[in-house]
């Protein structure tokens, strides 16, 4: 069957002349939202933040987060792509007529891609490893003993390459359009990804020594809930984890269509994603107490968990070797799991600059995700030869700082600076009781109020 580039690879200005790109069905957007939102922050970040903070009393107060700050501000995000239907700089400059904001918009729309692009940056950098970890073990059973050593061994050059890889992946993804790249992919993708989760967590189940990281799991240890880095993790990580305030939910919501709610859609976003990181927990926490049963380290001497990164690339692949035959299986449906959720987010990440230039620019996508996709390959490249200096501080500064406050920005942009009755027209599209619903009456002034002053006591305690 003959694709359909004219219909997916249109870099318009959305004049009318030209269809501007859509997710074609409802379960479209859905998955690549869900993409987005589903990647190393649900299978790796969240297992290990549970893990290192008082297992169930973290995971309560993630939830806590998520309900009260992340979910308020994902509808504001997607309101604001939707509405608007262009890319973040023109979507942002569009909330009112008045100059200084339209300037302000622009600006703050270009903070949320720079973040974004040095999002992907780093992302680009974990995620070569977890490719290269799921290559080593088939390097192994090939006989291929040093290229397999070399697959996991953390030199710059195996960083570049295995970066570029990833990278080439995500940029083909992007390159062939939003129905035709994203959402077929993300169909896909994510199903396969929901299998192997179930398939390895049933399978970790059964191992000796699982039954305690279940305990660890789900039971609540609350002398953790007073330490002041906790309601910080737990925002940060709820943020990354819906892939929030740096314009990738935006662009997204600009390829709904107007018959969907979305209060709903949203809703059904941070309900898949909130299930993804649930079920990793019960995946990676009872992988960590077998490894555990198995003679493996996973405390330091002072009794703390070890680094997050030492967890997923020493003692998970220990556990794996430790497992015999199976265990080379096993490893490669780990990491390939992890690849995959970290492509469905990668590309959504590439997405929002790819579409901004090109509406803004009027060039093609084709080239654009090439242009784009290699200079961000060039920063990520920058990052892996200064890594002791970069790469903290560029996690830090995107994922701690910028993402939670420029989602903030979005909401009291969207908030205090459109017109209400146009909020309320935009919101009213694919669910025609808007008015009279609760969601109406509480929302608004919710965002416009209370989330600036949860989120500045969150960051100022
Ligand atoms: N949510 C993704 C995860 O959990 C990663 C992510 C963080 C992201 N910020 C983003 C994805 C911004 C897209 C856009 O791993």
């Amino acid at each position: 069957m003959p694709s359909a580039p004219a219909q997916n690879d249109i870099a318009s200005s959305n004049d009318g002349l030209q269809p501007r790109s859509a997710f074609s069905s409802r379960l479209g957007f859905v998955m690549a939202a869900a993409g987005s939102a589903v990647g190393v922050g649900n299978i790796w970040g969240f297992p290990t933040q549970v893990a290192g903070h008082g297992g169930a009393a973290f995971i309560l107060v993630y939830l806590l987060m998520v309900v009260v700050l992340a979910y308020p501000m994902l509808v504001a995000e997607m309101t604001i792509g939707r509405m608007a239907q262009k890319n973040p700089v023109a979507a942002m400059g569009s909330l009112s007529d008045k100059p200084f904001w339209k300037k302000t918009g622009a600006v703050v729309g270009i903070a949320g891609i720079v973040t974004l692009s040095l999002i992907i940056s780093f992302y680009a950098i974990i995620s070569g490893w977890l490719l290269a970890f799921m290559l080593e073990p088939l390097a192994k059973l090939a006989g291929m003993t040093g290229l397999a050593s070399w697959l996991t061994s953390f030199s710059t050059s195996l960083n570049l390459i295995a970066m570029g890889a990833f990278m080439a992946v995500t940029i083909h993804v992007v390159r062939a359009g939003v129905s035709n790249g994203i959402e077929r992919w993300s169909k896909k993708l994510m199903p396969m990804m929901f299998i192997l989760l179930i398939g390895l967590a049933a399978y970790i189940m059964t191992l000796e020594g699982a039954e305690q990281g279940l305990l660890m799991y789900l039971k609540p240890d609350f002398s953790h809930i007073l330490e002041p880095s906790l309601l910080v993790n737990a925002m940060g990580q709820a943020f990354f984890s819906l892939s929030l305030g740096v314009c990738a939910i935006m662009v997204y919501g600009s390829y709904l269509s107007e018959k969907e709610s979305l209060p709903k859609t949203a809703a059904m976003v941070t309900a898949l994603d909130t299930s993804v990181a649930l079920l990793a927990g019960l995946l990676v926490i009872p992988a960590m107490t077998v490894a555990q049963a198995n003679g493996v380290t996973i405390y330091a001497p002072d009794g703390t968990l070890l680094e997050s990164d030492t967890l997923v690339f020493t003692v998970l692949p220990a556990l794996f070797n430790s497992m015999g035959a199976a265990g080379s299986l096993v490893a490669i449906a780990f990491f390939a799991l992890m690849s995959i959720a970290a492509l469905t987010s990668s590309i959504s990440m590439l997405e929002a600059p790819v579409n901004t230039v090109c509406e803004q620019l009027n060039s093609c996508r084709s080239r654009m995700s090439i242009v784009i996709g290699g200079a961000v390959s060039v920063v990520s490249a920058i990052i892996i030869l200064n890594f002791e200096a970069l790469f903290g501080l560029v996690v830090t500064l995107t994922t701690v700082y910028g993402q939670p406050l420029l989602a903030l920005l979005f909401g009291l942009m969207l908030t205090w600076v459109l017109r209400r009755d146009r909020l309320l027209n935009e919101l009213k599209k694919g669910s025609p009781d808007m008015e009279q619903s609760l969601f109406w009456k509480i929302w608004p002034w919710y965002v416009k109020f209370v989330c600036p002053v949860l989120m500045l006591f969150v960051l100022l305690k």
